[in-house]
């Protein structure tokens, strides 16, 4: 996995914030802002499912084909760079960073995400990534799985009618088509099946704070992650 991590400075060892959630409930927006802030790293890991999902698409076998998806592992190489714009994925050298984000590429992406040989072909690069440097990381599996140790962990979540008419708002700003109702439908599904699978399923860390977005426009959902963060960090040495 190669990566163009900023260089830091720091004497202390390099500290992670974990968030984890369901879908749409505004992960990789807080998670960009706060890196915009406090001046860390973002990978946001659910590119990294979609990307594997996009291939399988693309080479015409179904998402559920779990012996021909593991056949295919060793095909596939990911890269990640940030730019300007954010965080940009490679699937064996040309960009996907848009194409991954199709609801069908969202469906093969949660499917794939079931399959432990697909995890297991993810964790070290995951965690290689947030050994670079001060990291924010967002996914499912961050604060149980891939980081157990991270300073900070964020359970973000929303009800599904608020996380639903979000990620409807932002496919149209993209100029994609969206209806609210078959967003809602595959949100409600994407979150069953990202919490009943066997391996590392989405679900809080014990030591996860929760915050529920709810009721809360962006600013305050900024405020209230900021202060979490401030605190847990406040003891660090
Ligand atoms: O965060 P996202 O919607 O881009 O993630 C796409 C899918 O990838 C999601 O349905 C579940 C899976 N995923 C995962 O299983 N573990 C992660 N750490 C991140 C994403």
């Amino acid at each position: 996995m190669e990566h163009d991590m900023k260089e830091k400075n720091n004497t202390l060892k390099p500290y992670t914030i974990a968030i984890d959630g369901p879908t749409g409930a505004g992960k990789s927006t807080l998670a960009r802002e706060i890196a915009k802030r406090r001046a860390l790293t973002y990978i946001d890991t659910g590119a990294m499912y979609r990307a594997i999902g996009l291939y399988v698409l693309r080479r015409g076998i179904h998402s559920e084909d779990v012996g021909s998806i593991i056949q295919l592992l060793p095909e596939i190489e990911l890269s990640i760079t940030h730019k300007e714009d954010g965080q940009h994925i490679y699937l064996n050298g040309e960009d996907v960073s848009d194409e991954i984000r199709t609801p069908e590429a969202s469906i093969y992406a949660s499917n794939v995400s079931k399959i432990p040989e697909v995890r297991a072909f993810l964790l070290n690069a995951q965690r290689q990534l947030a050994a670079q440097g001060n990291t924010v990381m967002d996914g499912r599996d961050i604060g149980t799985v891939i980081l157990p140790d991270a300073e900070v962990k964020i359970f973000l979540t929303a009800s599904p009618e608020v996380r639903a008419l979000r990620r409807h708002n932002e496919l149209i700003a993209k100029g994609m088509q969206s209806t609210y109702e078959d967003v809602l439908e595959d949100l409600i599904w994407r979150d069953k099946n990202d919490s009943t699978r066997s391996t590392a399923p989405l679900k809080q860390a014990e030591d996860a704070v929760v915050l529920d977005t709810t009721g809360l426009d962006f600013e305050e959902a900024v405020a209230k992650a900021d202060e979490i963060i401030t605190s847990k960090l406040s003891g660090r040495k």
